[in-house]
């Protein structure tokens, strides 16, 4: 599978980040491979009305109802159209005990997780929380040209071997149809994407291009 992060990136903001989810929705209709998007919480309602592609919220707070100012709520982000939630990205790092409890907070209304880490180590760690997926993501590659899958190939695999068989992403740098496909071999079962598609000039071209890595 595809997940396009949007972030916070202008491009893929308010009524542009609806403008984008079209693009993948068009795409993801043609397409043999399942395209996720992650948009910014406050444009999941804007979004998630607008396309029948699975949304996921970027942020989850383990909290329940009741008085938690300023918080992001698991019942809210579903209500609001969110298909699962993004936890722990690389630049929304929280606690190993906030990262459970977003887990457990997520699953208890039906969300999708997939849990962000930085290292095999922490792979295995959340691997016994038992998330839906794991997303391996060398912070340093994220937002670079080069692939995790070219400057770190081992790293993908090696998480893969921790993991207890939890499905496993993998991100950073990715650009081209060969940087998924040479993570797909290396047993990554998806790919998280951001600047690759909201910074081109043709998203459309981008997205149709990647999938082709799949196949
Ligand atoms: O969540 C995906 C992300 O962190 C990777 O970003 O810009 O390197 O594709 P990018």
């Amino acid at each position: 599978m595809l997940v396009i992060n949007f972030k916070t990136y202008a491009s893929a903001t308010g009524q542009k980040a609806v403008d984008l989810a079209r693009i993948c929705d068009k795409v993801a209709h043609e397409v043999k491979v399942p395209i996720l998007i992650a948009v910014q919480n406050v444009d999941l309602f804007r979004v998630a009305r607008q396309v029948s592609i699975p949304v996921l919220a970027q942020h989850i707070d383990p909290v329940v109802y009741g008085s938690h100012t300023g918080h992001d709520l698991a019942e809210a982000i579903l209500e609001n159209g969110a298909y699962g939630v993004l936890i722990d990205h690389s630049e929304d790092r929280v606690s190993l005990d906030n990262i459970k409890q977003s887990i457990d907070r997520a699953k208890s209304v039906g969300l999708l997780t997939i849990v962000c880490v930085d290292t095999p180590k922490k792979a295995s760690q959340v691997s016994k929380f038992s998330p839906d997926y794991i997303a391996i993501e060398p912070p340093e590659l994220i937002g670079g040209d080069i692939s995790v899958s070219t400057a770190k190939p081992e790293i993908i695999s090696d998480t893969v071997a921790v993991v207890n068989n939890v499905p496993v992403l993998c991100g950073a740098g990715v650009k081209s149809k060969d940087d998924v496909s040479k993570s797909k071999e290396l047993g990554s079962k998806g790919i998280l994407i951001a600047s690759g598609v909201t910074k081109a000039n043709n998203p459309e071209k981008v997205i149709r291009e990647l999938v082709k890595g799949f196949l």
